[in-house]
């Protein structure tokens, strides 16, 4: 199997896991075109599922599906849609089931990001990152629920650990991330009798991702390994961190595990870091 372009060298292995842990599952991946929801897609895949990625942008989101598909050999749709447009993820659904006949696991990751003070921060532009976070991740359940509970499958929400405190310029992720949070852990109250399992990743700062391009790797690589020593594990994220821990909680390793938050940060929010 090639190596992951997604587990830059701080990571040795995609996963500890046996490879045929999800053979005949199905995957349903809002923002799975880009990033860490790539990541956790290919780590998925990798381990014998097939998946369907859901993304605004369709050439980006069909190149991703091809490349995914060849890395793993396993069968990617790319079902362009909005998490804000119901309809677009009602399609997406149709056409998984077509193609698969089911849905096990479902990654909500489609997220909007960009730094405004509150201040500089317009209604609208407060609301767009609400309707594509929470409202999306709303959205995306209420399409995929249904086909879930027939699986007795799991959620994974994708979040962020911004809003354990005040995080300037980030006051609509922040109240975006804890909806989330929040209503992860509803569904998997009201689900649990139902067999469905929902839990939150909360990644920290992720090397290689959008956000994160935009503020690291301006200084030295001395001055890079300085920062990683602020981290308790000795290192920043990587995209790889967040999709291993996306297997475990999938995994029948992980059973009796619903309705929790992991953060995989490097320890990093014990630290009171900024980011
Ligand atoms: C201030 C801004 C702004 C900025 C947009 N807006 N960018 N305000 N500073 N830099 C305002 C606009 O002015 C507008 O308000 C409103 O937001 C909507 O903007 P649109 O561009 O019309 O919206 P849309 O095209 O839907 O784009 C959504 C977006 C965009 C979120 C604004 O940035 C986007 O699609 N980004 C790509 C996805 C992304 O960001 N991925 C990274 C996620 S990382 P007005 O009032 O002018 O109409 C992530 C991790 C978080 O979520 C955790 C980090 C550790």
């Amino acid at each position: 199997m090639a190596p992951s372009p997604y587990v830059v060298p701080f990571v040795p292995s995609t996963s500890v896991f046996k490879e045929e842990i999800f053979n005949g599952k199905v995957l349903f991946c809002t923002g799975g075109g880009s990033g860490i929801c790539r990541g956790m897609t290919e780590a998925i895949l990798r381990h014998g599922a097939n998946a369907t990625i859901i993304g605004r942008k369709v050439d980006r989101l069909t190149q991703a599906a091809k490349e995914l598909s060849a890395a793993t050999g396993r069968k990617v749709i790319a079902a362009q849609g909005d998490v804000r447009q119901p309809e677009t993820l009602a399609a997406a659904v149709k056409k998984t089931i077509e193609a698969f006949g089911r849905i096990d696991f479902v990654i909500c990751g489609a997220a909007g990001n960009f730094l405004a003070p509150i201040s500089g921060l317009s209604e609208n532009g407060f609301r767009t990152v609400i309707e594509i976070d929470t409202i999306g991740t709303y959205n995306t359940i209420k399409a995929t629920l249904p086909h879930i509970r027939a699986a007795k499958g799991a959620y994974i929400h994708v979040s962020a650990t911004l809003h354990y405190r005040g995080t300037p310029y980030q006051a609509h992720v922040s109240a975006a991330k804890a909806g989330i949070d929040a209503l992860s852990a509803v569904l998997a109250v009201e689900e649990g009798p139902h067999g469905v399992r929902s839990n939150v990743i909360a990644p920290g700062p992720i090397h290689g991702t959008e956000g994160m391009d935009r503020l690291e790797n301006k200084g030295t690589a001395d001055e890079r390994a300085q920062w990683d020593l602020l981290y308790p594990s000795g290192r920043m994220g990587v995209i790889g961190d967040v999709a291993n821990a996306a297997v475990f909680l999938f995994s029948d390793a992980a059973l009796n595990i619903t309705g929790q938050v992991l953060p995989v940060d490097g320890g990093s929010v014990h630290l009171g870091m900024l980011v």
